[in-house]
């Protein structure tokens, strides 16, 4: 059967007048009703470990905007947190999390295959939204990428410049390496379960990918990738990833080819000119409007949104932002901003 839903026809490679579009961090504090079913479900983590209310928030955008496609609600630090770290998030603050810097520390983590107790509730969500999606939507599962994920790992807390895991990295490489395979056997493990209970492309988010550079990009963001991509595919014949090298600047060039991915999301960062000679030759590109124009509104985030639809119409393109829309944004601009892509 011919692919029908948008999202996934651009993942196959095809070019669409109308580009499919969804939003990064779609389920999230900017919209009223994602609060208040946050409150209902107490704090952050047990919005995330309750299927039923994980899967109404995931949903929420969808009844609201009719996105293309619905991301699994969850977070990328539950994998450590499945792997035996503590978490809890700090109001205004952001995640905390035991550290790992020592061979004790690592030591204290838990095998692999025990990863999916925690995480069970996550594969029961997935379960609920691919019955509830309507059938134009793509479900999108997720996790991060070992290297981002590692940062929380080492320091405990998001960093600016990754120092602490930059550092463990120099000092005591064979931890640090030790570390970033057991996180890509967990995300391997992860995505996979997501995939068995309905998630029909995943997404590796690799935030902090921007602060490795040279060598350090191929080891640590690179070749995890492409261990993850490759797997996933040995197990999940035809299933469609998309990465996420954030703020990866050039080295955004051959993403595609040297990972497997069949889609390179963007950040704000590079121009979407450029992307098209440079990325989008290689295949699909996701991306790229800067969040703030959900905060700003008006005629710019008109004007940008048009630039950008223009840029990418020569290929497979799904638009998004070039990074999570923030709290303080505003719901009708998100209307805006869909209103303008679907225009034509
Ligand atoms: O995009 C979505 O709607 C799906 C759900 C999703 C969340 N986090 C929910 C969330 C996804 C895909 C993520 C990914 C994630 N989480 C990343 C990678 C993408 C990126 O933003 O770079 C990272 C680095 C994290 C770790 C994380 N989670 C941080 C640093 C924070 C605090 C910052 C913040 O925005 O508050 C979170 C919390 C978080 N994750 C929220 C949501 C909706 C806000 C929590 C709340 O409701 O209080």
């Amino acid at each position: 059967m011919a692919e029908t839903k948008k999202l996934l026809r651009a993942l196959a490679g095809e070019t669409q007048d109308v580009p499919p579009i969804w939003m990064m961090r779609q389920a999230g504090r900017y919209l009223p009703e994602y609060r208040a079913t946050r409150a209902q479900a107490g704090d952050f983590l047990k919005l995330c470990y309750n299927p039923e209310l994980a899967a109404e928030v995931t949903l929420q955008p969808i009844r609201r905007y009719g996105f293309d496609a619905a991301i699994l609600f969850a977070d990328i630090l539950l994998v450590p947190q499945a792997l035996g770290a503590d978490l809890w998030f700090v109001t205004g603050e952001g995640p905390r999390l035991s550290t790992v810097t020592t061979q004790a520390d690592f030591d204290k983590l838990g095998p692999v295959n025990d990863i999916h107790e925690v995480l069970n509730p996550i594969y029961e969500t997935v379960k609920i939204l691919s019955r509830e999606l309507p059938p134009e939507t793509t479900l999108m599962g997720f996790a991060g990428a070992p290297w981002t994920v590692a940062t929380y790992m080492i320091a405990g807390r998001g960093t600016p410049d990754q120092g602490p895991a930059h550092l463990l990295r120099e000092e005591n490489n064979a931890l640090f390496e030790a570390l970033l395979a057991r996180i890509t056997a967990a995300t391997i493990e992860y995505l996979s379960m997501q995939i068995e209970a309905g998630a029909e492309v995943v997404k590796i988010f690799d935030s902090w990918a921007g602060s490795l550079k040279g060598d350090a990009f191929e080891k640590y963001a690179l070749q995890p990738a492409r261990e993850i991509t490759a797997a996933l595919k040995a197990r999940h014949p035809g299933i469609p990833i998309i990465g996420f090298p954030r703020e990866a600047g050039e080295k955004y060039i051959g993403f595609a080819k040297a990972t497997g991915v069949d889609c390179v999301a963007l950040d704000n960062s590079v121009s979407p000119d450029w992307a098209a000679q440079n990325v989008q030759v290689d295949g699909c590109v996701q991306g790229n409007l800067a969040s703030r124009h959900m905060v700003t509104g008006g005629q710019d985030l008109v004007d940008e949104t048009r630039v950008i639809v223009d840029a990418f119409k020569g290929g497979p393109h799904i638009f998004n932002l070039g990074h999570g829309i923030t709290p303080d944004a505003n719901p009708d601009n998100v209307q805006l901003m869909i209103d303008t892509v679907r225009e034509n």
